[in-house]
């Protein structure tokens, strides 16, 4: 994996939501690649996030840097095409969350988003025999979803190492992303076990200094040196 292609991704779920836009602008203005968008509905997980609304009203404040749409709902065929229409350009679900795998990545792709299918930390990789190829992204996490803030869980390693072995083995170009108590003090663990895309949520949002205008910069530069490291 070369290093340039190592990508941060912003969780906005632990951003200030009463300025959305401007804390967007700030973490992309301080060097984040892609904006990961939490949607969570109570239901499949036990917490109620934000819709395509926000989505589409981040694309009208200006944002152009890929949305990464993280649906943790069921079910998730209904909610594809509006996130669509809104502007996401990944969306990556929960496989146990669709009755019809196969025919979900279609729709994604159908409606002109990248795919990807998210795995929970004790979820097997299975679906991927049949699935990988037709994947943008496989998605594993590395605490349970629902919340911002958790510890990683570290037996997580392991799966990455067996995803990145089966894209490479494959000789394909899906983006291995992990979600959950990524930080400066084991992102470069992570990326050494084959992951190219780190969402940071609590770790980037959680060092705002409202005093300093460039707030975001010395935490995006902070995981920039250790992924620099691998
Ligand atoms: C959890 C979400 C994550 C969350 C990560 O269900 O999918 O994207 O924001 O937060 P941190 O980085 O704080 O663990
Ligand atoms: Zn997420």
């Amino acid at each position: 994996m070369a290093k340039s292609n190592y990508r941060i991704a912003p969780s906005i779920l632990s951003a200030n939501f009463a300025r959305l836009g401007e804390e967007v602008d700030n973490v992309l203005a301080a060097g984040a690649d892609i904006v990961h968008f939490d949607v969570m509905d109570n239901h499949y997980v036990p917490n109620l996030t934000i819709g395509p609304l926000v989505c589409e009203a981040l694309r009208k404040h200006g944002v152009t840097a890929p949305i990464d749409v993280h649906l943790m709902v069921k079910p998730v065929d209904r909610i594809v095409p509006d996130f669509a229409k809104a502007g996401a350009t990944y969306i990556t679900f929960h496989p146990e969350a669709s009755e019809h795998i196969d025919r979900t990545i279609a729709l994604i792709k159908e409606n002109g988003c990248k795919a990807g299918l998210v795995f929970n930390p004790a979820t097997p990789l299975d679906v991927l025999e049949y699935t990988l190829d037709k994947l943008d992204m496989v998605l594993l996490m590395s605490v349970n979803p629902g919340f911002g803030g958790q510890k990683f869980i570290p037996y997580v390693l392991d799966k990455a190492r067996k995803v990145r072995q089966m894209i490479d083995a494959r000789g394909l170009q899906v983006a291995l992303e992990i979600d959950g108590g990524v930080g400066p003090a084991n992102i470069a663990e992570v990326a050494r076990a084959g992951v190219d895309t780190f969402v940071a949520g609590s770790a980037v949002f959680g060092k705002r200094n409202d005093a300093d205008p460039n707030r975001y910069d010395s935490i995006i530069g902070q995981l920039r040196a250790e992924l620099a490291k691998v």
